[in-house]
């Protein structure tokens, strides 16, 4: 397959710039920007990005590659700091000046592979301090802002192409065209990579790694795992068995989905764990935020242990590994090392399974877009994350059935409603908290003293911050007078209105 590799020289765009190689269907890697051109060679790329990066080129600590990449007679583009490194090893001259240009910056094109077929004046996305003042020898400049004499350049017959600006960003509308021109024209790439040549091939990598053994797979209710588990289930069929655990801690009518989805629609084996009262039973009494967390989660690899006991011959164990996680340790989806998914860590250890990993390669929108493309309820492609540790966490201190029954019914409101105003895809997670306090209200003739519910509805690209979502009054009013008509035990609905940080998504 052919595949175009991002060298990352620490950019905080270096994903997005893969993400958008991939939506022209062309399939994009990262790779550390140490790689020797040697390492390079072995990958076989059909082209190469250099990312942009935080330093200076002339800064002691500036990152720098192995410059024999620019002789492979591999097409490279040069992305912001990309473009410099190019430039200044290969003998043009970069500005130190302190001249900087930031945000939506207009940009003039005189031609040029990557403007081809695009209007001459363009909207990019700039951020940069040092600049290209004059090209390298044997380059031509293809476009000029006011600050930048060469925004963009080309060395037509080296496939060298460089940039200033950010073509992967939104903020650079015809950005996408012009990485297209890259990857058809410059690269001669094909559009290769589509969601059916992605279950294709993991199909057919699965079946080879697993041959006639027999896997596991705990299933969580989320898209990961469910898409995780298709795939394997295309591949090994009844070789595969799922494991759901239901601890009690889940969110409405969640078994009987999974049930439902995987069990009858899609015949997978399944074993349903009602482990309800066990979960429960244990939680008795603990408080602590993290007490509450570890308990979970050493309880769910002994139930998940126990039941993969049960079946003898397991040599596999399914985990759902997104392309990030794999990024973040370090390693590329060549590489071995990865980080152990924490609900299932420890587990191949004990039981000497082998791992399989069939969304090691994907961004969690392309297993979106996989689970769509084998079938998977919209319900469970598009559901908003849920911790681990479920509703547990969203019950401050004691968590008992009575306050589970209170919480997950004002829940499913949150999620009802925010769904009825056609909100559910917009939001990065809707759903409610049940603080450990009581206050008085008034119902009919009778004071009431009773719980308040939370609810907390979130914006966010990766969870890592966040913002409060400004739902319309109208909505905010429906989910309150449901929840205190509907729900007993409850008087009293409010709305958090904090970002994150300082505050998190969750309460614990
Ligand atoms: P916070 O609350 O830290 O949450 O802003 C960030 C994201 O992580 C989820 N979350 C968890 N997921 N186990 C999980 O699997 C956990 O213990 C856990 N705690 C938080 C949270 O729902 C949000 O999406």
């Amino acid at each position: 397959m052919q595949k175009v590799l991002v060298l990352d020289f620490g950019a905080q765009y270096s994903r997005l710039i893969a993400r958008r190689v991939r939506e022209c269907n062309v399939y994009s890697e990262i790779v550390p920007y140490s790689i020797t051109a040697k390492e390079l060679k072995s990958f076989k790329p059909t082209g190469l990005i250099l990312s942009g990066g935080p330093a200076s080129v002339y800064a002691d600590s500036a990152l720098k590659c192995d410059t024999e990449i620019f002789r492979l007679g591999i097409p490279v583009l040069g992305i912001c700091y990309g473009m410099q490194l190019m430039a200044l090893e290969l003998g043009g001259e970069v500005a130190h000046n302190g001249i900087s240009e930031y945000g939506k910056t207009e940009l003039r094109s005189n031609g040029g592979m990557l403007f081809e077929g695009l209007n001459k004046h363009q909207q990019v996305w700039m951020s940069h301090k040092d600049s290209v003042q004059v090209a390298p020898k044997g380059f031509s400049p293809t476009a000029a802002t006011k600050t930048s004499p060469v925004a963009a350049m080309e060395h037509l017959e080296k496939r060298l192409f460089a940039v200033q600006f950010h073509p992967e960003v939104v903020h650079t509308p015809d950005g996408k065209d012009m990485l297209k021109n890259f990857l058809y024209n410059a690269c001669g790439c094909k559009t290769s990579w589509t969601f059916s040549s992605v279950i294709k091939d993991s199909v057919a990598m699965i079946k080879e790694k697993i041959g006639h053994g027999k896997a596991i797979c705990a299933l969580s209710g989320g898209v990961d795992s469910a898409v995780a588990a298709l795939l394997v289930h295309e591949a090994i069929g009844d070789n595969l068995t799922c494991v759901f655990v239901d601890n009690g801690l889940l969110r409405k009518n969640e078994g009987q989905k999974v049930e439902e989805t995987f069990a009858k629609h899609f015949k997978i084996n399944l074993i349903h764990v009602k482990g309800q009262d066990r979960f429960v039973n244990m939680l008795k009494g603990i408080t602590d935020p993290e007490k509450k967390r570890i308990l979970i989660g050493n309880e769910f690899i002994k139930v998940f242990e126990e039941e993969a006991l049960k079946k003898k011959d397991v040599d596999f164990l399914i985990q759902g590994t997104l392309y990030p996680d794999v990024i973040e340790s370090g390693g590329t989806a060549d590489s071995v090392v990865i980080k152990t998914h924490h609900n299932v860590g420890g587990l191949p250890e004990v039981m000497k399974l082998k791992l399989i990993e069939p969304l090691r390669l994907l961004f969690k929108d392309e297993v979106r877009s996989v689970g769509e493309e084998l079938g998977l309820p919209e319900e469970i492609v598009w559901r908003h994350p849920f911790p681990g540790p479920g509703l547990a966490v969203r019950i401050i201190g004691e968590v008992t059935k009575e306050r589970l029954d209170i919480l997950r019914e004002a829940d499913a409101i949150v999620e009802e409603e925010i769904k009825n105003a056609a909100l559910y895809r917009q939001i990065w997670q809707a759903f409610a908290i049940l603080p450990d306090i009581k206050s008085v209200g008034v119902m009919g003739d009778e004071r009431t003293y009773d719980y308040p519910i939370v609810v907390r509805a979130v914006t966010s690209e990766d969870a890592m911050t966040a913002d409060w979502a400004r739902l319309p009054h109208e909505v905010l009013e429906k989910i309150s007078s449901r929840i205190i008509n509907e729900v007993a035990h409850v008087n009293r609905v409010v709305y958090d209105i904090s970002s994150k940080p300082p505050s998190t998504i969750e309460w614990e």
